[in-house]
């Protein structure tokens, strides 16, 4: 496993027991009838101004708070640019920002009132925008450092890689080309490929162009790191064609989510403070 898959498993595994053992912890009291909550001994603890429902509301919020503010540093600011690939940043965003949400709705104790439910609702938004956004994000051709590639910049690439395979592969650009035809005959059809196909999940025929890459490097007689690298290298070259082909359409739709989803954690952070502030001043220090 390399470095960001271990990463991407350690947060999903703590994402999943903190999710497990928050809920249970209050499992008896929010699923009381919402007239008898009052009555039970759980009030005290549960309750959004109790010690656990109001502790649940500060993390998560602090959660979402350093979830962004660490992620726009790291985007942002030069003398980060090499803390780490920016994609697993963006996977510690996801992961506070959808941790976080969850320990809010905790601390609501799934009762929604009053104005602050405008920052739940927004805050539900902002994560499901996010999930959309993501869905976009990765499907956009960048460098290492998670800058989007210009047009220029993916051309280069699609010939550097060419290059490389007709260069220690014993194959010409015709081979290549009817190769990548039998893998998907979008690759390298004149007509616009149907815009739709890229919508398609990454995996899907995947398994389908390995086997008929494998069969190829048999049939040729080429095996070992040789016939594995040439493999790999067709993947990357079918992959950088169709991004290409699809990489304007996702970079101008991923400027309209921006613009979406900014606001949205906007107007979230505007009505936090807001509560936060009414909460102080009736005297609601969580331990005071
Ligand atoms: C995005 C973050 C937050 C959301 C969406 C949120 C939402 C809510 C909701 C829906 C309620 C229940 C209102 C009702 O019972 O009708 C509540 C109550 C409360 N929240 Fe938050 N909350 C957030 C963060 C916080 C934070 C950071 C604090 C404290 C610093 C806090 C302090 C409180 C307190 C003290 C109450 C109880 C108010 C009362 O019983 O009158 N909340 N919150
Ligand atoms: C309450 C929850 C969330 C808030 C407040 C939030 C807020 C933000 C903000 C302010 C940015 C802009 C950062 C920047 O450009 O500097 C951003 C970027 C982003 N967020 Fe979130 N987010 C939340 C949840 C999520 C979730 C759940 C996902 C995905 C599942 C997600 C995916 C993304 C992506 C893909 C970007 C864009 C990365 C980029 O442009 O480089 N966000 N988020």
């Amino acid at each position: 496993m390399n470095k960001s898959k271990v990463i991407h498993t350690l947060l999903t595994v703590v994402w999943l027991a903190a999710a497990a053992i928050s809920l249970q912890a209050g499992l008896e009291y929010y699923t009381l009838p919402l007239h008898d909550r009052a009555y039970s001994d759980l009030h005290e603890w549960f309750k959004p101004s109790g010690l656990v429902g109001h502790g649940l509301g500060i993390l998560g919020s602090l959660m979402m708070i350093v979830g962004v503010a660490m992620y726009s540093v790291r985007k942002r600011v030069r003398r980060y640019e090499h803390a780490g690939a920016l994609g697993t940043w963006l996977s510690v965003h996801i992961f506070l920002c959808t941790l976080g949400p969850y320990f809010v709705l905790l601390h609501t104790a799934f009762r929604f009132g009053g104005i602050i439910s405008i920052a739940f609702w927004s805050m539900v938004a902002v994560v499901l925008s996010g999930v959309f956004g993501r869905y976009i994000y990765v499907r956009i051709p960048k460098s290492a450092n998670g800058q989007f590639l210009s047009e220029n910049a993916l051309l280069a690439r699609q010939k550097h890689l060419l290059h490389s395979i007709i260069e220690y592969h014993d194959v010409d650009q015709a081979g290549v080309t009817a190769l990548l035809t039998e893998m998907d005959p979008n690759l390298t059809s004149k007509a616009e490929p149907s815009r739709w196909t890229a919508w398609i999940p990454k995996r899907k025929g995947l398994s389908r162009q390995k086997r008929i890459l494998t069969s190829f490097t048999k049939a040729r007689g080429w095996s070992g790191s040789d016939a594995v690298l040439f493999r790999q290298r067709m993947l990357d070259y079918g992959n950088l064609l169709r991004q290409s082909s699809f990489s304007d359409v996702f970079q101008r739709l991923f400027g309209y989510w921006h613009v979406f989803h900014l606001p949205l954690a906007i107007i979230l952070l505007v009505i936090l403070v807001f509560h936060v502030g009414v909460a102080f001043t009736f005297g609601y220090f969580w331990i005071s």
